[in-house]
């Protein structure tokens, strides 16, 4: 993309569309710089879901009435609208879960537990977040298969050596963060799926860290099951997608029972549902998926390459002044296309809680923790990190904003 496209990117318009940038805290205002935990949800994603729920608030697949026929039809369209975004074959593929970690949860109790064994492997990466790391642990604890991880360089990307051992005939499935909630790596997730493809294993990527900041096209990579979150893509909370393969899908059996994914029904015996139903039991997210929906179009509007080129130009920014600062440990790889929208650091001396504690004094929002990675956070050898995630309507003024809170937190402990 070039500097041209990305001047055309008008921040300010896009500012304008979040009210909640605006608010101030003592008399400054927030700089807000959480967004791999959530981003803020534009103007017309909360327009639609409050025109949901005073226009045609029903439930969904029950009713022949005109309400539940509109809000089924929201419902469905929904599915179809995200299927287009990641280039899926049809509704079919899409499944609506409550995030990315029942996603995860999905996969692994319905594949997982019924197919494992000993002798399997599950491979992940040591830089996967909970969601994928805790669900196969334990999942393996339950059916005996190991659980390995592909280790990372000293400059937090994978190991394709390692990973080419691991991946062997004994793999099952390779899950795979795309890009690291983290280290900002983005993983080259075709080439993992790949290698599990040449070995007869599944592939998982966990895509929320991806999906909300760049171009996305699920057959472009391969994979066979791709999952992310409506709440870090300028959507709502309560609403994750699971993307899989439709004749995958069409084997697995589901994992939460109930109304609404079931053909037929006897005392003694159930049969399943169409796809994606079958795995939708319950009222669905409705108002959610009304939501998800004008999001992927807020997005797509404003374009899926020109987010992810702002993201990369502000994460560039704030990744050299960090450096600059000198006293600043930066985990992940050097800022380029191996490295996504954010940037998870510590201040020499200063624990990330006290440093995230004194930013919020300046009402900088960074999270600060081990961002639910703490096995990753072990092998950094620091108990957590700070970390500045970037959005669609963030500034560089804003960075300097996190820079001046620093250098604020550095008088304090000195
Ligand atoms: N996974 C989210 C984060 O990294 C919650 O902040």
């Amino acid at each position: 993309m070039s500097q041209q496209d990305l001047e055309a990117l008008d921040v300010g318009a896009i500012r304008e569309e979040f009210p909640i940038l605006e608010r101030t805290f003592d008399g400054e205002q927030l700089v807000y710089l959480d967004n791999a935990a959530t981003t803020h949800t534009p103007d017309p994603v909360v327009d639609a879901m409050s025109e949901y729920y005073r226009e045609y608030n029903s439930n969904v697949h029950r009713g022949i009435h005109h309400l539940s026929q509109e809000a089924s039809i929201a419902y469905e369209e929904a599915h179809d609208r995200v299927a287009e975004f990641i280039n899926a074959d049809g509704r079919e593929e899409v499944v609506f879960t409550k995030n990315t970690t029942e996603s995860e949860n999905l996969l692994a109790y319905s594949w997982g537990l019924n197919e494992l064994g000993p002798g399997d492997r599950v491979v992940l990466t040591e830089m996967e977040h909970h969601a994928s790391l805790v669900t196969w642990q334990q999942i393996g604890q339950r059916t005996g298969a190991d659980v390995e991880y592909i280790r990372i360089d000293d400059t937090g990307r994978l190991d394709m050596d390692h990973a080419r051992e691991l991946i062997d005939d004994d793999a099952a499935i390779v899950s795979a963060v795309h890009v690291s909630n983290t280290l900002g790596t983005v993983n080259p997730v075709s080439e993992l799926t790949d290698l599990a493809h040449d070995h007869g294993a599944l592939s998982f990527i966990d895509g929320a860290q991806a999906v909300p900041n760049r171009p996305v096209d699920v057959k472009e990579i391969g994979a066979d099951f791709y999952a992310f979150s409506g709440h870090k893509m300028a959507g709502p909370t309560g609403i994750g997608v699971l993307y899989g393969k439709r004749e995958l899908l069409e084997d697995l059996d589901p994992y939460l029972y109930g109304g609404g994914m079931i053909r037929k029904v006897t005392f003694e015996e159930s049969t399943w549902g169409d796809l994606p139903w079958k795995f939708e039991p319950g009222t669905p997210p409705i108002a959610e998926a009304v939501g998800l929906h004008e999001a992927v179009d807020w997005l797509e509007d404003i374009g899926m390459d020109r987010i992810q080129a702002h993201e990369e130009e502000i994460a560039r920014y704030a990744y050299e002044q960090l450096e600059a600062e000198g006293d600043v440990e930066i985990y992940g790889p050097e800022p380029g296309p191996e490295r996504g929208g954010l940037v998870s650091f510590n201040l020499e001396g200063v624990h990330a809680h006290d440093l995230a504690s004194i930013m919020n004094d300046h009402t900088v929002a960074v999270r600060a923790g081990d961002h639910c990675t703490q096995p990753l956070h072990d092998k950094l050898g620091v108990p957590a990190s700070a970390r500045a995630s970037f959005y669609v309507y963030n500034t560089r003024e804003e960075v300097d904003a996190l820079i001046a809170a620093l250098d604020d937190a550095r008088q304090l402990f000195a």
